[in-house]
């Protein structure tokens, strides 16, 4: 990969509760931390990655909703956080982001409204991290249209393999019709118990499965991480030397790999 770069990931899998949210939020701010400009678009109606870093946007304030409707460019709804380098397009309160994803559903052929707008707006960044919602709809579909690769949280947890499969499936779709050279480039265990005979299991079956696409870090299970976001920082800021904040520095240093910030 070129020094230059830009690099969108979609952060998906469609299950809840496996790590997307926290892992869009901390390696965000890992990548940050390294100077890398990073931009975490929140795509789930949950709005959890924009409350977990302070962004709580008024009910007239432009959000994702308005991007994805192509009312407003990705430029004007960017949000800083508390954290340097790190910035969020926050998804709306309340049930828009849901509402916007009911119309979505209207189009015959899914439009790229997503990468439109961050194609207009990709080279002033370094990532561009997207917090997929749960599911396999428009939203993430859009997602996946915009995305360079998914990057797929993977609970250590027994039936994490057969989400692994839906996934797959999806992506075969999705490279058929409307990305090409899409790709679930990285696999990154999550809520990692790493004593338990369970966590070692999924771990050596899904690096059996997929190599060198699974990040050697891996994310432990770790209360600091759970407690952040109530405190609307990232685990780096809110408990800087815990070892989530460690194990997602030690991801974001996989996934750069000696690249550097583009120079502004
Ligand atoms: N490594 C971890 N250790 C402890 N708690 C975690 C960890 N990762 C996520 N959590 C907690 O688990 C819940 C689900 O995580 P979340 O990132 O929101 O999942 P998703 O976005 O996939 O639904 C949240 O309450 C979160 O704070
Ligand atoms: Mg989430």
């Amino acid at each position: 990969m070129n020094g230059s770069d830009t690099v969108v990931l979609a952060i998906s899998l469609q299950k809840g509760g496996v790590g997307k949210t926290t892992t869009a939020i901390n390696l965000g701010a890992a990548l940050a931390e390294l100077g890398f400009r990073t931009l975490i678009i929140d795509l789930d109606p949950q709005g959890n990655a924009s409350s977990g870093l302070g962004i709580h946007p008024p009910d007239d304030a432009p959000t994702i909703a308005d991007v994805l409707r192509r009312e407003e460019t990705l430029d004007s709804i960017v949000e800083p956080t508390a954290e340097k380098n790190l910035f969020v397009a926050p998804a709306p309160t309340g049930q828009m982001l849901a509402e916007v994803e009911a119309q979505l559903v209207a189009e015959m052929f899914p439009q790229p409204r997503l990468k439109d707008a961050i194609d207009a707006v990709r080279d002033d960044w370094d990532y561009i991290l997207m917090d997929c919602p749960p599911t396999l709809g428009r939203l993430t579909v859009n997602a996946f249209m915009a995305a360079d690769a998914i990057l797929a949280p993977v609970q250590c947890q027994y039936f994490a393999l057969e989400g692994l499969r839906d996934l797959s499936e999806v992506v075969k779709q999705v490279r058929a019709a409307l990305n090409p050279d899409l790709e679930i480039a990285h696999y990154l265990l999550t809520m990692s118990e790493g004593t338990k005979k369970l966590s070692q299991e999924v771990e050596s079956e899904l690096r059996n499965a997929f190599g060198k696409k699974v990040f050697n870090a891996v994310i432990p299970y770790n209360v600091k991480l759970a407690e952040a976001p109530s405190m609307q920082h990232s685990v780096l800021k809110h408990a800087s030397t815990s070892k989530g904040a460690k194990a997602y520095r030690a991801v974001a240093k996989e996934l750069s790999n000696g690249r550097k910030a583009k120079t502004r």
